[in-house]
C-alpha cells in the first residue's frame, strides 16, 4: 500500500468520556460508519467470525444491533430477524424484561420469526453488562432456535458481561479493558 499505514478499526472509534452520564467512556460507532473504510471494516471483521459456521439466521437488537447484523445477513444470505423494544412489532411477540444500570427494560420478538431447530447466531455492536443479549439467547431458546454464535464488535470487559453468556461462542472484534 505504498508505504501507507491502514487504520485499524479501533482507531475509527471516537470514546466519548462522561456520556450519557458521569463516569461512563461512550463507545461510539457512527465515527466508524461515516468512514467507508470503516465501516467495510466493521461488517467484515464482525462476518469473519461467522466464516465456516452453519447459520440459518442472524438475529439483531435494536438499534446498533440492527445496523451490522443485516449487512452480515445480506453478505451470507441468510435471512434477519431483529429484536425490537418493547411495543413496536405488529404481531404476536414473546417478550423478555433485562437490567439496565437503573431499572429494567423489555425487548420483544416475533413469535414466528424462528423455527425450532433453527441455528441462530446474534450480533450487536457492544457487550456492557449482557442484559440485552442475554434477553434475546433467552427469546430464541424459548422458540426453539440454537444460538451457535454471538458476535459483538466492542466488548467492555471490565464489566465482566461474558460471564452471563457462559456456555455459548462469544466473540467479540474489539476488547475494552
Ligand atoms: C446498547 C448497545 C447494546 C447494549 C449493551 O444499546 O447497543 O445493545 O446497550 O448493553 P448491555 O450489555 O449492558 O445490555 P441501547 O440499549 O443503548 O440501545 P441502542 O442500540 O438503540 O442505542
Ligand atoms: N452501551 C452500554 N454501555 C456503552 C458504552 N460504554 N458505550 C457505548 N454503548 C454502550
Amino acid at each position: 500500500n505504498g508505504g501507507m499505514v491502514m487504520k485499524r478499526l479501533e482507531d475509527y472509534v471516537r470514546s466519548i468520556p462522561d456520556f450519557p452520564e458521569e463516569g461512563i467512556i461512550f463507545r461510539d460507532i457512527t465515527s466508524v460508519l461515516q468512514d467507508a473504510d470503516g465501516l467495510a471494516l466493521a461488517i467484515d471483521s464482525m462476518q469473519k467470525c461467522l466464516e465456516e459456521m452453519d447459520v440459518d439466521v442472524i438475529v439483531g437488537t435494536e438499534s446498533r444491533g440492527f445496523i451490522f447484523g443485516v449487512p452480515i445477513a445480506y453478505n451470507l444470505h441468510k435471512p434477519f430477524v431483529p429484536v425490537r423494544k418493547k411495543g413496536k412489532l405488529p404481531c404476536e411477540t414473546i417478550s423478555e424484561e433485562y437490567d439496565l444500570e437503573y431499572g429494567s427494560s423489555v425487548i420483544e420478538m416475533h413469535k414466528d420469526s424462528i423455527k425450532p431447530g433453527q441455528k441462530v447466531a446474534i450480533v450487536d455492536d457492544l457487550i456492557a453488562t449482557g442484559g440485552t443479549v442475554e434477553a434475546a439467547v433467552k427469546m430464541v431458546e424459548k422458540l426453539g432456535g440454537e444460538v451457535v454464535k454471538i458476535v459483538f464488535l466492542m466488548e467492555l470487559a471490565g464489566l465482566h458481561g461474558r460471564d452471563r453468556l457462559k456456555g455459548y461462542q462469544v466473540e467479540s472484534v474489539i476488547r475494552y479493558e
